[in-house]
């Protein structure tokens, strides 16, 4: 069964999960049977950044898509796959096989009330391999169960820096300041989000340059300050606002894709 999103709403509250009733969602699985799910990590982002990154622009990112889309948006999964970030405080990492075991409960709890579309709109590199794996797991046990829903589940996974306009913008104001960790574009977003932060940003030192790491103790003796090849410096408020209006553009049209799919 293919469908269409409701269509934009006014406001954001309107679209949060967390603040309906169940008659309420009753009532929207009677139109929409699209969800979009929030995921991202606590983690360290470098020496300035906050933990909390990787899901405060997730959760922003999805929010925004839902408010232009009337799509539902879930309460974000703020616990990622950070194991290689646990050589630093305040990283709370899920392992693989706990998040896996996470996000297939999630996806079978909306199945079970007939939700059949799951968007995940994904904050960090780290979820991905195991989100997807995930999605494979949920559509066995689904169909094990004999949820009605079994047979037209599917789950998509975005990673919103990841999406075309975003990454150019991001190339075209810092060039390889970008790096690939404690990015300025994911701090930009952070700063439109949560101005508090603002008062945090400070000049750093060249960063390490990126490359391959292993484990928590790698990354910690490769990139002590936690940055990977980043000048998060760079970082400003006003760019967070085009890249939060570039990706829900973006990821607004992938969903209405996923949504026309059969
Ligand atoms: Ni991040």
């Amino acid at each position: 069964m293919s469908s269409q999103v409701p269509g934009p709403v006014d406001k954001i509250s309107m679209i949060r999960l967390a603040l309906k009733s169940w008659p309420e969602v009753e009532d929207y699985l009677s139109k929409c049977k699209a969800v979009i799910l929030p995921i991202g990590s606590t983690e360290q982002h470098g020496p300035t950044g906050a933990i909390g990154t990787d899901a405060l622009t997730a959760e922003g990112v999805a929010l925004e898509v839902g408010r232009r889309t009337g799509v539902l948006v879930t309460p974000v999964q703020a616990f990622g796959m950070a194991e290689h970030h646990l050589g630093f405080p305040g990283t709370m990492s899920l392992q693989p096989s706990t998040l896996m075991a996470v996000l297939n409960d999630l996806i079978l709890s909306l199945a079970r009330n007939g939700f059949e579309r799951i968007f995940v709109i994904n904050g960090h590199g780290g979820n991905i391999a195991t989100a997807k794996a995930s999605f494979a797991q949920a559509y066995g046990t689904a169909l094990g169960r004999g949820l009605p829903s079994s047979k037209n589940l599917r789950c998509k996974i975005v990673n919103w820096f990841m999406a075309a306009p975003v990454f150019y913008e991001a190339k075209s104001l810092y060039g390889s300041k970008e790096g690939q960790h404690a990015t300025p574009s994911e701090i930009s977003l952070t700063l439109h989000l949560e101005p508090s932060l603002i008062g945090k940003m400070r000049p750093l030192p060249e960063p390490a340059p990126a490359g391959p790491i292993h484990g928590p103790e790698d990354f910690r003796r490769l990139y002590p300050d936690g940055r990977m090849g980043s000048d998060p410096y760079l970082a400003k408020p006003e760019h967070g606002a085009r890249f939060l209006d570039k990706a829900a553009s973006a990821l607004s049209e992938d969903l209405e894709t996923f949504l026309k799919q059969v």
